[in-house]
Order: structure tokens, then C-alpha cells, then sequence
């Protein structure tokens, strides 16, 4: 037996040019300017990230890799054997991978389905799995999609699913977005199949802040990334020494707020867009949000989106939530 390595691109995926261009000119040309984080991971975003989730003050992934450590056994148990394990923005693969060498271990059938934005960062990944895993045999089926287009193609499989929803991105959907992200979940899965998902829970104000805006800059950096790659793909000229990355605790919302902001009256114009952007002194481009849940909430969403919470594992610290979603 051999393993195998396979890389698709789903079909409308990933963002043309043309979608990129149209969400910039909606998103700055709104009386609340914004941009849609999923921008952010080009292959220099994705490294970027990477880096970030190594800073000190990025509690998530640390938090995050201590359960998968902790519990991965326990975990993997509910498994069904053959599962499509598909990991919804898998990045480098770093904590499902903890995942993978306990399933290893045990010998048990399953193909790994890495799915991410970014075309690099799905290759690369494969790439150090192989690494990570040689000798040992492993299917792995990576997707280049965005979530909902990757969802989609869930439908037409035969095999039982776990899903993968780690690092609290269900947090960084608009308000609502994380319902009506388990809502299509539950549209596309079947009874039986489940869901693995990450939320990063309240906690010292503090804490929360220092994650997002750590001592090296590589957040600052990732957040002025969105500029180059606008300037780069669109024709863009936005000047990154006239911004400032401003994060931001939204106490009422729940949630960590990225901005860029401009530091003086300025226009911007952006070829791709057919037009130009006039920024005040201290005007703000909202990049990113980041809710942080509550154990009611949690169960609450579980409630309204047909899932049962089979099991919630905890660090230590009580920082982060990882919760099995069983779809009903
Ligand atoms: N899912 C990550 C989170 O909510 C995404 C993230 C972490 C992020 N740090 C960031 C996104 C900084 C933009 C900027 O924590």
C-alpha cells in the first residue's frame, strides 16, 4: 500500500480577480468602510498567519494543540471507520495533524481532506504531512475553496464526514455568521456525521487583546499584508506607512475587532475598482472580527442548528473550547 496525494480546485473557487475587485470597491466604497478577511490569505498571508499563531500572545493555537494533545484518543474514537476527515481552512496542518498520528496509531481507514483559500498553503501542507508521516500510508484529498463552495461538494460523498472547524474560525463571521455557517453544515451532513469546532471562550479582556496585537508585529504585519496584495493584484496605490493596524475589543459584541487606520486625510486609488477612495485622519477600515463565546452560547447554537454536543474538551486555563457537534 501506497499513500496518496491529490489536489482539487473546486469549481467558482478560489476568488477570481474580478470577485476580489468587487468586494474592494463595495467594501471601501460603504459609508463604514471594510474589507473581507478572507483576503488575507494570499501564500504571503498564509505564511504570515502561520507565524502568528507561534507568537507568545496567541493563546488559540497553544490552547488549541494542548486539547488535541490531551485528548486526541477520546477524540478519534467516535470516529467512524473510512471517515472523510475534512479540515475547513487547514493552513499548515499543524493541529489536525495531531489528529492524524492518533488515527495512524490505531491503523484505522480514513482520507484526510485538507480545504483552504489558499492554493500554497494546501500544497505545502501536504507536502510536510508526507514529511511528517512517511512510512506510513495516508490518503490525502487536499480542495483549494472557500468553505460554503467546499461544503457543497460534501454532498455528493458516500463516506461518513467529521468535519474539522478549528482555530475559532467561527468567530470570524459577520454577526449571525456562525449560525448560518451550521445551518449549511447541517444541510450538507448526514446523521451521524459530525463536526470538531474551535471557539475561543470569554475571558480577561486583557488577554484577548495582547493575542491580537503581539510584540513582534507580526499581526500589524499580516493586517498591512491586505494592502501589498490589493496594490499588487488590483493595481492599487495604498502607502503602509500612512496606516496604522488598531485592534480593538468590542465588549458589547463579544468580539475582537482588526482596523486599519488611515493617519491622514487621503485618496487611494485602486486600478482594478475603475475609481478612488478618499480616507479622513483616523478613519478606519474594519479587516477583521473575532468572537469569543460563552459555554451557553455554544450550546445554545447547537440548539438552533440541529447538532447535539457530544462531548466539550477544555485546556486548562478554560481559554478554548473545542466541542464535538453531532448532526442529528
Ligand atoms: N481564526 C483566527 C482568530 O479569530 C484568525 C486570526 C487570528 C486573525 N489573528 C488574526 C485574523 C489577526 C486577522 C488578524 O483568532
Amino acid at each position: 500500500l501506497e499513500s496518496t496525494y491529490e489536489v482539487i480546485q473546486v469549481a467558482g473557487v478560489p476568488s477570481s480577480t474580478n470577485t476580489f475587485a468587487q468586494d474592494v470597491l463595495s467594501g471601501l466604497g460603504a459609508e463604514s468602510k471594510e474589507l473581507p478577511a478572507k483576503y488575507f490569505y494570499d501564500a504571503v498571508g498564509s505564511r504570515l498567519f502561520e507565524s502568528i499563531c507561534l507568537q507568545p500572545e496567541y493563546y488559540p493555537t497553544a490552547c488549541e494543540a494542548e486539547i488535541l494533545e490531551l485528548y486526541a484518543d477520546c477524540i478519534t474514537a467516535r470516529f467512524p471507520s473510512g471517515v472523510r476527515l475534512t479540515d475547513l481552512g487547514s493552513g499548515d496542518c499543524r493541529k489536525s495533524s495531531l489528529l492524524i498520528r492518533q488515527l495512524l496509531r490505531e491503523k484505522r481507514q480514513f482520507t484526510f481532506v485538507p480545504v483552504d483559500i489558499c492554493e500554497d498553503a494546501v500544497r505545502s501542507s501536504i507536502h510536510a504531512l508526507g514529511k511528517t508521516f512517511a512510512g506510513s500510508t495516508l490518503a490525502i484529498q487536499g480542495i483549494v475553496a472557500e468553505y460554503f463552495d467546499a461544503l457543497a461538494s460534501l454532498r455528493q460523498r458516500h463516506e461518513p464526514v467529521v468535519v474539522l472547524f478549528l482555530g475559532s474560525n467561527i468567530g470570524n463571521f459577520e454577526e449571525g455568521g456562525d449560525e448560518r455557517f451550521l445551518n449549511r453544515l447541517h444541510a450538507v451532513l448526514k446523521p451521524g456525521d459530525s463536526a470538531i469546532i474551535g471557539f475561543d471562550l470569554i475571558k480577561d479582556t486583557n488577554v484577548i487583546c495582547a493575542a491580537y496585537n503581539d510584540a513582534n508585529g507580526v499581526t500589524c504585519e499580516f493586517n498591512l499584508n491586505l494592502f501589498d496584495r490589493i496594490n499588487r493584484e488590483l493595481g492599487g496605490n495604498f502607502d503602509r506607512r500612512y496606516f496604522v493596524h488598531r485592534p480593538l475589543f468590542n465588549t458589547k459584541l463579544s468580539r475582537m475587532e482588526s482596523h486599519l487606520m488611515s493617519l491622514r486625510e487621503q485618496t487611494v486609488t485602486i486600478a482594478a475598482t475603475g475609481r478612488s477612495f478618499n480616507f479622513r485622519e483616523n478613519e478606519m477600515i474594519h479587516v477583521e472580527s473575532s468572537y469569543k463565546y460563552s459555554p451557553q452560547k455554544i450550546s445554545w447554537l447547537a440548539e438552533q442548528t440541529g447538532f447535539a454536543i457530544q462531548a466539550q474538551f477544555e485546556d486548562p486555563n478554560h481559554y478554548f473550547q473545542d466541542a464535538v457537534f453531532q448532526r442529528l
